[in-house]
């Protein structure tokens, strides 16, 4: 018998990578989905492909006014809005002390600010929309789902600010998860190891080959579908909450 899905979901970092493979599986199993991000043009293409149930919102993550406007025109677009993804990220590299200088507190920042608050951002704006959400027969109003990285335990160098930004996003999962339990809304975190998307593909190809060799099994990087996949485990496994989940084939870097 066909499941009755009643998924409406807001992605951040929705127009690439892990969190449109996300998004793609929501429609396919017959939810809704609201796309936030910076890529305005890609972004239009991809919710007109996605079909209706699709609403791009073109948001910066960073901004909290529009972190906020962009919730509440998702819930007044779809009624609801049960699951939060958080995707948008960036993953620069750069050594604090290189032949070309000395890396800028301000770069540090950048990340944190992209990778780290504007996750807080939207958990905070989801967790004001859901809290008014009819409860399941559990008492579940929604689930909050953040994306850090493997390189929030085994940065490299040169990974400094990335791998900062992605513990604390481990790191706030459980005082996150505690905290909204009263309302019925958890809190998980994954972590992924290596993914084919778009910002795999910015590595260099002996960089991706060498990576990948280093993977246990499998040895290939993950698809971003069988992040998807984990995602919708999340939202159906209520026991599941306070976590952080490595997606990583056994990889320690
Ligand atoms: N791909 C991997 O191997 C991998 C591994 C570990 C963690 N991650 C994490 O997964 C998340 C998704 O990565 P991906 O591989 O899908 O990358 P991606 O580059 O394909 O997608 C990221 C999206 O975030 C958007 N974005 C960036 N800054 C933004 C901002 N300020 N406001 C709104 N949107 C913004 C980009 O436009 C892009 O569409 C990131 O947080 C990344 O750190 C990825």
């Amino acid at each position: 018998m066909k499941q009755p899905y009643t998924i409406s979901a807001l992605i951040t970092g929705g127009a690439s990578g892990l969190g449109l493979a996300t998004a793609r599986h929501i429609i396919e199993l017959g939810g809704c989905v609201t796309l936030l991000d910076v890529n305005k043009n890609i972004g239009n293409q991809i919710s007109k492909q996605l079909g209706e149930k699709t609403l791009f919102i073109e948001t910066d993550v960073t901004s909290e006014a529009a972190v906020d406007a962009a919730l509440l025109r998702a819930t007044n677009t779809f009624g609801k809005i049960n699951l939060a993804l958080n995707c948008a990220g960036v993953a620069p590299s750069e050594r604090v002390l290189s032949k070309t200088g000395l890396m800028s507190t301000s770069s540090f920042a950048r990340t944190i600010a992209i990778n780290l608050i504007s996750t807080f951002c939207v958990c905070r704006a989801a967790v004001n929309v859901m809290q008014h959400n009819e409860p399941d027969t559990e008492g579940q109003r929604g689930i909050i789902i953040n994306t850090a990285s493997i390189a929030a335990y085994d940065g490299q160098i040169g990974q400094a600010a990335y791998a900062a930004s992605k513990g604390g996003i481990a790191s706030m999962t459980l005082p996150l998860a505690r905290e909204f339990s009263r309302l019925g809304i958890r809190v998980v975190t994954i972590a992924p190891g290596l993914f084919k998307t778009p910002l795999f593909d910015t590595l260099p190809p002996n960089a991706t080959e060498a990576l990948t060799a280093n993977i246990p099994f499998p040895k290939r990087a993950g698809d971003p579908h069988e992040f998807a996949q984990l995602v919708l485990h999340i939202y159906h496994n209520t026991m599941l909450n306070g976590e952080t989940i490595r997606l990583d084939g056994a990889l320690r870097m």
